[in-house]
């Protein structure tokens, strides 16, 4: 049986923290779930880091599903979260609610996860109401990039601060059972985190919010040039891969490669029957 959401808030009121990392296909998604990962969240962030976008802007619902069921094959025992991508939910919430079923019953996701707070409450209520569990995500959305002017941290201002306050609540009061928050100062994700019942999700959150997400390129290392501040790098994985790639160029170059033990063999008398005929 997969993580529940009712789990997740039983971690929250026990302060157990909660990791939850992006995977975009069935072996990264075997890997997450098999190392004990309890939320894999298949990020549109799969935009830039697996399609090759500079937003995540592109990303459309046929992306969506096709990765999430590339997922969702590859796993037993994590809870299954599918990003709901730019203008899949904000145009009405009937069109909405069909991407949501789309993402459950085509790509085999557990919940779905749609930026924004209070603008995008009543549409988060709708889904909830159908039976489809939403994990909210507030701060930085990049879906919203163009709108907040880059990829910068959010909630520095009294004003700004407060929206952000108001926006975990309204998600909260509209059935959301966790929530993001990316890129928002460390203070008020602790005070946003003390204030909700339902827990936090922090991507560059600081440390007291009841869980934390990291996106799968970055943790790995499988971008040499760039590690957005947020990041740990728990491998450097493009290292590993582009040794694997040189040392094996080297070896089919001189002929080491495939060795006897790397290949097949035939009846000798079979081979001479042929050569003969
Ligand atoms: O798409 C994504 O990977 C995300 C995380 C950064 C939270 O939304």
């Amino acid at each position: 049986m997969a993580t529940t959401i009712r789990q997740l808030a039983q971690m929250k009121r026990d302060g157990e923290r909660i990791p939850m990392v992006t995977a975009y296909d069935y072996t990264a998604a075997r890997i997450a779930d098999a190392a004990g990962i309890p939320i894999i969240l298949v990020g549109d962030s799969l935009g830039m880091v697996v399609l090759g976008y500079d937003s995540t802007i592109p990303v459309t619902m046929d992306d969506m599903v096709r990765h999430t069921r590339m997922v969702s094959r590859g796993s037993s025992n994590a809870l299954i979260v599918a990003d709901l991508p730019f203008m899949a939910y904000q145009v009405d919430s009937n069109e909405a609610m069909r991407n949501a079923g789309r993402l459950m019953q085509d790509g085999g996701a557990h919940t779905v996860k749609m930026e924004g707070g209070v603008a995008i409450a009543d549409t988060v209520r709708r889904i909830v109401d159908a039976g489809v569990p939403v994990m909210g995500h507030i701060g930085l959305t990049p879906q919203s990039v163009n709108a907040l002017g880059g990829y910068r941290v959010q909630g520095r201002t009294r004003a700004t601060a407060r929206r952000l306050l108001d926006d975990a609540v309204a998600v909260q009061d509209a059935g959301a059972y966790a929530v993001v928050l990316e890129c928002v100062p460390s203070q008020l994700a602790k005070v946003i985190t003390e204030r909700l019942s339902i827990p936090t999700i922090g991507i560059g959150a600081g440390p007291d919010c009841d869980g934390q997400v990291q996106v799968f390129h970055d943790m790995l290392g499988l971008f040499p040039d760039f590690l957005p501040k947020h990041a740990r790098r728990y491998a450097t994985l493009s290292d590993d891969i582009a040794g694997a790639f040189r040392r094996y160029a080297e070896d089919v170059r001189s002929g080491d490669f495939p060795a006897e033990a790397e290949s097949f063999t035939m009846n000798e008398a079979v081979l001479t029957d042929l050569l003969d005929g």
